[in-house]
């Protein structure tokens, strides 16, 4: 039986990996971090599975991937731990770049101390672009414009070199936004599908966003999981560009939630931001300063030709399945019980 470990297993991807693997026959050895309220909701049902274990570690602690990875002796070690969100990374720089940064390259560290034929997938982000020009693919420029994408900027590099100087075997998707079901409230996909969901559901709340004219090019979290299995198994270790080829604004995200419960939102412009009433001219969204970040990718919009054409990728959610498979998950959340 195969073994793989997961770091940041509790997460979307993560436990979307998680799930997967187990699937497909392998032993999952899922890494959480000791915290005092564990968040276990992701892989709740998994707890029973005789073949998935939870090793306590920390991807900042290299002793503790060390450890892990000698008794494990992992086939695959899958990375999707990190403080991930973009916006709290102005915030809390120095934290992001200790463990989104850092924490990789203690990963990569790890391995090549003590398993260093072990395949490696690392998440990448197209966070690592400027947003300027687009479509971007895997070779367009590395220009962050956050705390997050300098962190990711040192991992991508990271395991370029730990490839180029010890012929390790580190494959790097970089990912464009992965949502779905699991999403977590904090990214703009569920903040908006919770909201608009409470709203219909007859709670009095409004929702606050910040900017909604940047573009994102939103993918299902299952998509990509899938693509960077294959990417593990490729005969070298490559970076795919992983993405729907398609973008859109939050504000059309927005519209296209209300509009599934037919509602029209009618924009207009409120001391320089923008307010959405219904026609009864009840506020139901707004951008309020506290949202925007210090610098924003304004247009991302990925080009995953080499993913389809080399991994025979196929992405099996379009943009409309995967907002109804949000929303459709959240209504189910909100109603269970009555
Ligand atoms: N989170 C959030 N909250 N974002 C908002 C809000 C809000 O209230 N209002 C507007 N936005 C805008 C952000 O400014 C950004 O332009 C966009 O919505 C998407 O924000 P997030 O959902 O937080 O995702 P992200 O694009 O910053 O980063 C995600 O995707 C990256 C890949 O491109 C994260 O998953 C990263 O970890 C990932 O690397």
């Amino acid at each position: 039986m195969k073994k793989a470990v997961i770091l940041g297993v509790t997460g979307q991807i993560g436990s979307h990996f998680a799930d997967f693997l187990l699937d497909k026959g392998l032993e999952v050895y899922g890494v959480v971090r000791r915290v005092s309220s564990p968040n276990y909701k992701n892989i709740e049902p998994l707890l029973d599975n005789p073949n998935f274990y939870i090793e306590e570690g920390d991807i900042t602690d290299l002793s503790s991937l060390i450890e892990i990875f000698t008794s494990v002796k992992p086939d695959y070690i899958i990375n999707q731990a990190a403080q991930s969100h973009v916006g709290t990374s102005f915030k809390e720089p120095l934290h992001t770049i200790t463990t989104t940064g850092l924490g990789a390259i203690n990963i990569f560290e790890a391995a090549r101390i003590c398993c260093p034929h072990t395949r490696i997938y690392h998440a990448s982000t197209s966070e690592l672009f400027s947003g300027l020009e687009y479509p971007q693919n895997e070779n367009t420029k590395l220009e962050p414009k956050s705390p997050y994408g300098i962190a990711k900027l040192l991992a991508h590099e990271g395991a370029r070199i730990y490839n180029e100087s010890y012929g390790m075997f580190i494959c790097t998707g970089i990912c464009f936004n992965m949502e779905g079901p699991r999403r977590g409230i904090e990214f703009v996909t569920q903040k908006i599908v919770d909201a608009v969901v409470r709203q219909v559901c007859g709670e009095d709340i409004v929702l606050e966003l910040g900017n909604m004219e940047a573009k994102r090019d939103w993918q299902h979290a299952k998509d990509a999981v899938e693509a960077q299995w294959l990417m593990l198994n490729q005969d070298t270790p490559q970076t795919y560009v992983i993405a729907s080829g398609e973008t859109h604004s939050i504000f059309e995200f927005v519209n296209i939630v209300y509009a599934h419960f037919g509602i029209d939102v009618i924009w207009m412009e409120k001391n320089g931001y923008p307010v959405g009433y219904d026609t009864d001219g009840k506020v139901l969204v707004k951008s309020v300063d506290k949202y925007y970040r210090a610098n924003e990718v304004n247009v991302l919009l990925g080009d995953a030709t080499k993913a389809r054409k080399e991994l025979n990728w196929r992405p099996k959610y379009n943009f409309e399945m995967l907002v109804n498979d949000m929303i459709e998950s959240k209504l189910i959340e909100y109603t269970k019980g009555g």
